[in-house]
């Protein structure tokens, strides 16, 4: 049996404080997890991964799920089992219960047109999870999202939208804003500067926790780094 704790992708489900990417990585991980937890164990579910590569959630849906399917375009770094565009999916109409997506969705020409090819698959009143990026400066990202619009796509694709989820509150946003920009300037000094640097990240990501707590995690309409769509297609649940 595999050990789950060494699973591939722990810097997604346990990023090190030391991260750039911390803050929105530790809400997304803590809001995934309560979704999980949430799951009755040894359910008969079916659920597809999209965009999975090394699949750094599977251990919290491991016990929880009778099927965790990964699909990618790509197999650069993951391990899918089946490799696929999301544009196609070469399922069944109704096969799973849940699709994850997790910051996936960023890369597509056609966001709407994705999410409407993951609503086929699922059950009538199956579940969509869907991650994201807010206000987070990825250069590689060809959508960045508002919680406006990650309603408005879900809803034009066939989906009822249960909760958006903002992973961190504004105040938690400007620090993890702050915290990639120390992570991108150190990235191109000299190794001994960045290592000096690196208490830098430590000590915003530290503050921008502690802050936004004290905050109550406030005004996520107004920046949040990251949102967790949860989303059901229409028919029986
Ligand atoms: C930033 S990674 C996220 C991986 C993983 N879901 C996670 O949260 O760590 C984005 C993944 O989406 C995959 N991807 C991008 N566009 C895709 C598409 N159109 N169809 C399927 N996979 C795609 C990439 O190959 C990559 O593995």
């Amino acid at each position: 049996m595999t050990n789950l704790r060494h699973w591939p992708g722990a810097e997604r489900r346990r990023p090190s404080l030391g991260s750039p990417s911390y803050l929105h990585l530790r809400e997304l991980a803590n809001a995934i997890w309560t979704f999980a937890e949430s799951l009755p164990t040894s359910s008969d579910l079916r659920l597809l991964d999209v965009g999975c590569s090394r699949k750094p959630y599977y251990p919290y849906f491991a016990t929880r799920v009778r099927q965790y399917v990964g699909v990618d375009a790509s197999i650069t770094i993951g391990q899918p089992d089946c490799i696929c565009v999301a544009e196609r999916l070469p399922f069944a109409e109704g096969t799973f219960d849940i699709t994850l997506s997790t910051q996936m969705i960023a890369y597509v020409d056609d966001p709407v047109a994705v999410l409407r090819e993951m609503g086929r698959v699922l059950r009538p009143g199956g579940t969509l999870l869907l991650s994201t990026h807010g206000l987070f400066p990825n250069m590689r990202d060809v959508w960045h999202m508002t919680d406006t619009g990650l309603h408005r796509v879900a809803e034009m694709a066939g989906f009822e939208v249960v909760r958006i989820i903002p992973n961190g509150g504004a105040v938690m946003c400007l620090f993890q804003l702050l915290a990639l920009y120390v992570g991108t300037v150190t990235n191109a000094m000299p190794g001994p500067v960045r290592r000096v640097l690196v208490p830098l990240i430590v000590a915003l990501n530290i503050a921008g926790l502690a802050l936004d707590r004290l905050a109550g995690g406030r005004a996520a309409h107004f920046a949040s780094a990251n949102f967790l769509v949860v989303a059901r297609t229409a028919g029986r649940n």
